[in-house]
């Protein structure tokens, strides 16, 4: 069955209160929200501390729209731009900052997409394939099932989702095209999975769609370089926050912390560092988790894992 656009924004933020303690002690200025989302974070944010602003990027249009009319009574303290976080320069020269007092990451979708059963996210609503963050880019989810090589797809299937069945799925989607729903998709990708496993582990689309959209709005290959860009602008005790949601994620935060920890140094733990490399930051939390009550309260939480670095 279609479903239609919810009429308000719901995202439940996650760890909201952990978040807005990490920047209690940052010194005055900019914090970048660069997944605004509903501003459920940074209204949090700008409410305990009156010493922040917040620069609010979102890559999608409906996202903004619903944060600028709850973002208005906060007027000049909340700047929005409609931007990918990987465009970090350019967005803090249109907004004139030369340096952040944090940065916060919120990665992957939000439940209002998710929910949103004509954005195509989810093998739960039926509607054309579509899949893009930003529904003002031209290429969907549909284009990439029906024009990319059976290799193609069995790739991105593995390596964005780790897919036990890549090369069945690749190759019954091969087979199948043109398809151009979600439920098209979720049936086919039913039917390549044998029997006892498509039994086990939840949904057996639930590993293609997640593949698909992280391929599609290019979310793990943008992501290293725009922590290093937040950690480069991020003045010294300022803090950069990420959420993130499945080990593909959590893998690149976790190796780019780590790199700006320790300057790139290997020297042997029980000998001086003898090739010069410098920390940048310091790590506040590795991989802390929201807590059972919370986690309970809100499923989508369960996955979430919080990575924060301190500049130095
Ligand atoms: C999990 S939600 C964030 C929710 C937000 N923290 C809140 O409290 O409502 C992720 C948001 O980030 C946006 N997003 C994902 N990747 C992005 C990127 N590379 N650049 C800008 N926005 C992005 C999505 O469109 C989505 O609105």
């Amino acid at each position: 069955m279609m479903s239609t656009q919810p009429a308000i924004f719901s995202h439940e933020p996650v760890m909201v209160r952990e978040i807005t303690e990490l920047f209690a002690n940052v010194p005055d200025g900019v914090v970048l929200d660069a997944t605004l989302g509903g501003a459920g974070h940074t209204t949090a944010i700008l409410d305990a501390h009156p010493g922040l602003r917040v620069l609010g990027l979102d890559r999608d249009p409906a996202a903004l729209e619903a944060s600028r009319v709850r973002l208005a009574p906060y007027g000049d303290r909340a700047m929005m731009q409609h931007r990918r976080f990987d465009d970090l320069d350019a967005a803090m020269s249109e907004a004139g900052i030369d340096e952040l007092s944090g940065a916060l990451f919120d990665l992957g979708v939000s439940s209002h997409q998710f929910d949103s059963g004509e954005r195509g996210f989810s093998y739960r609503h039926d509607a054309p394939l579509d899949m893009r963050m930003d529904t003002t880019e031209s290429t969907t989810a549909a284009d990439v099932v029906n024009q990319a090589s059976e290799g193609e797809i069995a790739h991105l299937l593995r390596q964005y989702s780790d897919e036990k069945f890549a090369g069945r799925i690749a190759r019954a989607i091969v087979a199948a095209r043109p398809i151009h729903t979600t439920a098209e998709l979720a049936d086919i990708v039913a039917s390549a999975i044998p029997a006892p496993a498509r039994r086990r582990g939840g949904h057996p689309a639930k590993r293609t769609f997640q593949a698909l959209r992280i391929s599609l709005n290019k979310e793990l290959e943008i992501l290293p370089n725009a922590i290093d860009s937040a950690v480069r602008r991020t003045r010294s005790g300022g803090r950069v926050a990420v959420l993130s949601y499945h080990s593909g994620e959590d893998r690149i935060i976790k190796a780019r912390f780590k790199q700006h920890a320790t300057g790139g140094c290997e020297c042997p733990n029980n000998l001086p560092c003898g090739c010069g490399a410098s920390s940048v930051v310091r790590l506040v939390r590795v991989s802390s988790k929201p807590n059972a009550e919370e986690q309970l309260a809100n499923p989508r939480s369960t996955s979430a894992r919080l990575r924060v670095a301190e500049v130095l």
